[in-house]
């Protein structure tokens, strides 16, 4: 594979573990942000929903049902009702062959607070990049609450910490809503495959990273060389397959966000 395109910073890209190591481990839970740690990823992906009493915690989906055991929507339940549910039994692990793994592990909810905790832990230098959903319900409630939760742990000012915070979205709202409460916070759109053709073209005011879908950039080539031309990052997800981390690393994009840290640090390594 020829490697025409380079990342802008010109180093290597920067593997961000989705949602943890999620391939193997129950996916948002502290045994998947650990397992993506110690498989060297530069970066964990984690998405961020309001409890209805106004917590923070790392959680995807709308409803609880299929990562717990439990049922409801997250923003209709307290913190304490989420911290009784099981995160981990839902998942069967990947046959590893060694008869001492579990197939399947308990785990607790994570909150945003403890997901910091275990990235200041790793005690190198590491990104944390958090994806804020359902910005429409308690109109901007998630963003001002994220910042307030940075601000305590003194992450909003890239550079101070070895944990370096990117805020992700695929609503330009809060786009703008995080560039208003924290105007120095590194910001990511996101793009959906199906987005209209402008947003894949541009970004909004002040956003300096693209992040697009892999099928945009398996369709459109020129994505990734067009944002670099605007000096713009591509992250780009969700960056599984063989083939896609081959397309990846050949167009340079500046950063990988897989399920599979430990196999795109390897060919990320190789290259
Ligand atoms: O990293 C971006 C990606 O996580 C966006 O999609 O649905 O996995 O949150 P989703
Ligand atoms: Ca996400």
């Amino acid at each position: 594979v020829d490697r025409n395109g380079k990342p802008l910073n010109g180093g290597p890209p920067k593997v961000i573990a989705h949602r943890g190591s999620s391939h193997v481990e129950p996916e948002h839970t502290l045994g998947a942000y650990e397992r993506a740690i110690a498989e060297g990823a530069d970066g964990i992906e984690c998405d961020v929903r309001l409890t209805a009493d106004r917590h923070l915690v790392c959680v995807h989906d709308r409803r609880v049902n299929r990562t717990s055991n439990g049922k409801g929507v997250v923003s209709d339940l307290e913190l304490a009702h989420l911290e009784d549910l099981d995160w981990g039994s839902w998942k069967r692990r990947p046959d590893t062959g060694d008869p001492e793994e579990p197939d399947r592990n308990q785990a607790n909810l994570l909150t945003l607070r403890q997901l910091i905790l275990t990235a200041l832990a790793a005690n190198r230098p590491l990104d944390l990049v958090i994806e804020t959903k359902h910005p429409t319900r308690y109109a901007g409630e998630v963003e001002r609450q994220l910042v307030q939760v940075l601000h305590e742990f003194d992450l909003l000012i890239p550079g101070n910490s070895l944990v370096t915070v990117r805020a992700m979205s695929f609503s330009t709202l809060a786009m703008q809503r995080l560039a208003k409460y924290a105007p120095h916070l590194q910001r990511v759109l996101l793009i959906e495959p199906g987005a209209p053709l402008p947003f894949r073209d541009g970004l909004p005011r002040g956003v300096a990273i693209a992040g697009p879908g892999m099928p945009i950039v398996r369709r459109h080539r020129g994505f990734v060389q067009k944002h670099h031309a605007a000096g713009h990052q591509v992250h780009v997800w969700t960056v599984d397959k063989p083939r896609d981390i081959e397309i990846c690393l050949d167009l340079g994009v500046d950063a990988i966000i897989t399920n599979k840290p430990s196999v795109v640090r390897e060919a990320v390594d190789a290259v």
